[in-house]
């Protein structure tokens, strides 16, 4: 067994860690943190946890030592808890954006912040492991993805690795309530929510450095030259909903290519070999919808070419608190101890 922490066990990502952990065979959770709910025991603070393992756990405001550690704290808090685990020895899957930025310059620009720890982005790994499986295997530091970040990313990858698509993107994503945490605000409000879609964010949003960084580095590494860079547009929106996250990106299907399509067809062929081997990442042949994942570790992708206008479209779906953030944390701890990707990972959603 390896015993585990979750720091900030009270956020909506930490409890859900802790209800993949229930089911896992190897991480043990020997310790649990919160601030406002330090002293009290799981239960008293979650009932729905009454008569389990973790009944009778203390939350408490440091983490004991433990083997590994998931970070749910915000941003900053999370970089300030990471340094203090790592000095002792302990391996770190942080949920937050901390580490995900490359560069310390972008990280303050977008998050306001001069960087607490910027000698960590060295070490860091970006944990998207269909990405970079081998480097998450030796890391003792894993950023874990965005939760639209994770979306827009494995719906692109394909089409700018294989240089099928131009460089003007537009990413329109839809997210549910939960997608903003636990702690109450007007915007996430059930009576401003309620029967209500608005977009946000709307002159750039956290998630697009990440979603540029990632996509212009499996562009070039594939050889896909970009002379200016990626064009991205990036619009989120809030949906009344608890879980999930949809994301239609559309992009120009490049003509003067080796290798161009211009069916449907041909782009779901080479998704599907591009993601032949991925556990989590089913293309699917109808649009898909955020239900179909709830619970589950899957992202599902629909793509397919408007032959009217010539564009690619995808179409791309993962619940934000499994694939999008708990569930992607679990597929990182699972690699950075050599346990197969899948263990204790929900391959079916809970439906209706
Ligand atoms: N929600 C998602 O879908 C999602 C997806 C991917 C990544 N993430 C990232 O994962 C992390 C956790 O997100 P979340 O949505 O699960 O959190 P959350 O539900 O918003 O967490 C709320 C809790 O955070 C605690 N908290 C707030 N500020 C704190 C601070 N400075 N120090 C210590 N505790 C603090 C509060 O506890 P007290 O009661 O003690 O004040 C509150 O209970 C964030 O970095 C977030 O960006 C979230």
């Amino acid at each position: 067994m390896i015993s585990t922490s979750i720091l900030n066990v009270t956020s909506y990502t930490g409890l859900e860690l802790l209800r993949l952990l229930s089911q896992h065979p190897t991480f043990n959770v020997t310790s649990v943190t919160a601030r406002s709910a330090a002293g009290k025991t799981m239960t008293e603070v979650f009932p729905q946890v009454h008569g389990s393992a973790f009944a009778s756990l203390s939350i408490t405001e440091e983490p004991e030592q433990t083997e590994l550690a998931f970070v749910c704290l915000p941003h900053t808090a999370a970089a300030e808890s990471a340094v203090k685990l790592l000095q002792r020895g302990t391996k770190v899957v942080d949920l937050s954006a901390d580490f995900r930025l490359r560069d310390a310059g972008q990280y303050s620009t977008w998050y306001r912040h001069t960087h607490p720890a910027p000698a960590l982005l060295e070490t860091a790994i970006y944990g998207l492991c269909e990405r970079y499986r081998s480097r998450i295997e030796g890391a003792s530091l894993i950023a874990n993805p965005g939760c639209y970040a994770t979306t827009a990313i494995l719906a692109l990858i394909p089409a700018l690795a294989s240089g099928i698509i131009g460089s003007d993107i537009i990413i329109d994503a839809k997210s549910g309530a939960s997608g903003a945490g636990r702690t109450p605000t007007q915007g996430t409000h059930y009576t401003e929510i309620n029967e209500d879609v608005s977009a946000y964010s709307v002159t750039g949003h956290r998630h697009l450095p990440e979603i540029t960084q990632e996509l212009e580095a499996a562009a070039r590494e594939a050889g896909n030259s970009l002379a200016n860079g990626l064009r991205i547009t990036f619009i989120p929106h809030m949906m009344p909903m608890t879980r999930g996250i949809l994301a239609t990106c559309y992009a120009d299907v490049k003509r003067d290519t080796p290798h161009p399509i211009s069916t449907t067809a041909e782009a779901r062929a080479l998704y599907e070999e591009f993601y032949a081997n991925e556990p989590f990442i089913r293309i699917v042949d109808s649009p898909p919808h955020t239900k179909w994942t709830y619970g589950s570790n899957l992202c599902l992708i629909y793509p397919m070419v408007d032959t009217r206008t010539g564009r690619l479209l995808v179409i791309a779906c993962l619940d934000n608190l499994v694939k999008g953030a708990a569930g992607q944390a679990l597929q990182n701890a699972n690699l950075l101890f050599g346990l197969p990707e899948t263990t204790g990972l929900p391959l079916m959603a809970l439906y209706p």
